[in-house]
């Protein structure tokens, strides 16, 4: 049977046949040997995902003094039916990650096209010709149950599958970069021992030159400069590795400006990612509690923050939003919990921060649902069967990166309350937590299995058009920052949706002066975090008593009587 895997934007490509593995292997041999003649190192990077893709585009395009390409990159992908695309998109010069960065697309059709320094293949066989080897292939966590990180594992299987790969193909001079944020320990009592048997089992003997340096990148609107103009840190499980690292990253990051820390041990350098991940993690988690205080004491936390972070010390608290997301803050403080039990086999608990963290992002998200029904309920609307429509999709402000976003919560939990959901995001053509929810992010790993009635998320399908999402809906919920939503007219929101809604903003992203105008247009307002909302809503209520009873003069005239003798 004929297989296909399909790009976002609904093309089609066939998957490889055992022949066409042959033709490819000559294609890739041939480059190989064209770049050798211009004396070009060979870059093999694993995984084309949000990391490889533009990780191999910025390497691609490193240059010596006189400006001349250095590395001829080779982007290796498997070809499983959710990825395989990535590979002829590239090889068009295309980008295969959606983003606010222009310059995403912009150097990988200049590495491709003009420079030829970039390609992408399905066969591993390129790995023989590789003198570096960048692994940046998904080390995910698995969290068994919802809010609980502790109960979880490392899924390492595609990762220690690169490796005997990486270490069945490679020359025993190859470096093998590590850029996956792993498990604390892995490089070493993981990596090293499955190469070292491959390498045995080829009768190599030396040890395989293994670094570990992982990646900083913010897949936004700095998502290249997030790679190439920043600072890494790095470290080899020996002297040889260790330098050659050293060497090769001084030659394809901007390491003038942003200088390299080399650490002692790759497992420092792993902690490294794990504690800074955490750390973040945990400053984002620590505004919940806050957040629920200022809802219930008319305190806008938004303003609040804002007046903190004058002080310099304090300028890096951010407004958490429903729920953390993104690929990594979710899961590297759970890598670290496992690391220590079941890499390095400790048995007692000293992880109380860390995994607390986690546990409020992760549930922060159902808070909004509970809003949505109180504003719902506030309208004498009841949630089942309401049409809500969240706007934004991904887990942070204009990226297309669905991954454990606060948004797919929202979804699953008002869905199991009834009500009918819509889905708006200029970035996300396919919601595949949603379309394909039984295999995505894993067989049986849908966050799906922690909710009720949720079949027929999978025919959810993502809106483009703002206008007619917003057709006959009950409510709106802000969940995302994406700069569409910023400025969003009240009186255009409401005659779109034809009459008075209710508005849940997740993210302060309502002025007052739009809170107030949605409350005049006969809208209810709810916000994570701003309890202030109830006051604005009194104003506008006050105000309109007077406006009806200004109405009628003879009222006035009655009432003011009636003021004075009341002595007011
Ligand atoms: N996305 C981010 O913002 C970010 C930021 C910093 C660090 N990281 C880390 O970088 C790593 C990669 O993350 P990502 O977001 O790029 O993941 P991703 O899932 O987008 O990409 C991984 C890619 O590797 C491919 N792959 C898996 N096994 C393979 C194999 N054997 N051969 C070839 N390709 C294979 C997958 O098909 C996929 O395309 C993770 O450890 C992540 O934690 C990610």
């Amino acid at each position: 049977m004929v297989e296909y895997s399909y790009s976002p934007t609904g093309e089609g490509f066939q998957l490889p046949s055992q022949e066409d593995y042959l033709k490819e292997f000559g294609r890739v041999e041939e480059m190989v040997n064209d770049q050798r003649n211009l004396k070009r190192e060979i870059v093999v990077v694993m995984g084309l995902g949000f990391v490889g893709a533009v990780m191999a585009a910025v390497v691609a395009d490193a240059q010596d003094g006189k400006g001349n390409p250095i590395k001829f990159v080779i982007g290796m992908q498997r070809p499983s039916s959710r990825s395989f695309w990535k590979i002829p998109l590239i090889n068009r010069g295309l980008s295969p990650i959606s983003t606010e960065d222009p310059e995403v697309a912009l150097i990988i059709d200049r590495c491709v096209k003009e420079k030829r320094t970039l390609a992408a293949t399905f066969t591993y066989d390129a790995l023989k010709f590789a003198d570096v080897v960048i692994i940046d292939v998904q080390c995910d966590y698995l969290k068994e149950s919802l809010g609980n990180v502790r109960n979880g594992q490392a899924e390492m299987k595609a990762l220690e599958e690169s490796f005997e790969i990486v270490a069945s193909h490679i020359s025993p001079n190859t470096l093998v970069l590590i850029e996956t944020t792993v498990a604390p320990g892995t490089t070493e009592q993981i990596a090293y021992p499955i190469m070292r048997k491959v390498f045995r089992k080829r009768g190599i003997n030396t040890d395989p030159l293994l670094a570990h340096s992982f990646e900083r990148v913010m897949p936004g609107k700095n998502y290249v400069a997030s790679i190439r103009d920043f600072w890494r840190v790095c470290s080899g499980v020996n002297e040889e590795a260790r330098r050659r690292v050293v060497k090769f990253l001084n030659e394809v990051i901007n390491t003038k400006e942003f200088p390299l820390t080399v650490l002692d041990r790759p497992i420092e350098s792993e902690t490294a990612k794990i504690v800074e991940n955490s750390f973040r993690a945990t400053i984002l988690a620590f505004l919940d509690e806050w957040s629920r205080f200022a809802e219930q004491n008319g305190v806008d936390l938004i303003k609040v923050i804002n007046s903190i972070k004058v002080r310099p010390t304090h300028s890096n608290m951010i407004f958490p939003g429903p729920g953390i997301g993104g690929y990594c803050l979710p899961k590297d403080g759970g890598l670290g919990v496992w690391a220590y039990r079941h890499i390095h086999g400790f048995e007692d608990d000293i992880f109380k921060i860390t995994t607390a963290a986690i546990d409020i992002n992760d549930t922060r998200a159902l808070h909004v649902a509970q809003l949505t029904r109180d504003a719902l309920r506030n309208m004498g609307r009841p949630i089942a069967s309401a049409e809500i429509l969240v706007l934004g999709a991904s887990y942070r402000e204009d990226v297309g990166d669905t991954r454990y976003s606060g948004s797919e919560l929202i979804v699953r939990r008002l869905t199991e309350m009834g009500a009918e959901i819509r889905v708006h995001d200029p970035y996300v053509l396919h919601w595949w937590e949603f379309e394909k929810q039984d295999e995505y992010p894993a067989s049986s790993h849908s966050l799906k299995r922690f909710f009720r009635g949720q079949e027929r998320l999978k025919d959810l399908r993502v809106e483009q058009s703002l206008e007619t999402a917003l057709h006959r809906i009950d409510a709106v919920i802000l969940a995302v920052r994406h700069k569409h939503y910023l400025n969003l007219d009240p009186d255009e929101v409401v005659k779109s949706s034809g009459g008075p809604i209710a508005v849940i903003d997740c993210f302060g992203i309502l002025d007052d002066e739009r809170i107030r105008r949605y409350f005049e247009l006969g809208c209810e307002v709810k916000g994570l975090g701003r309890g202030h909302v109830k006051r604005i809503k009194d104003h506008v209520q006050e105000a309109r008593e007077r406006m009806l009873l200004k109405m009628s003069g003879e009222t006035v005239k009655g009432a003011e009587t009636a003021f004075k003798k009341a002595n007011l």
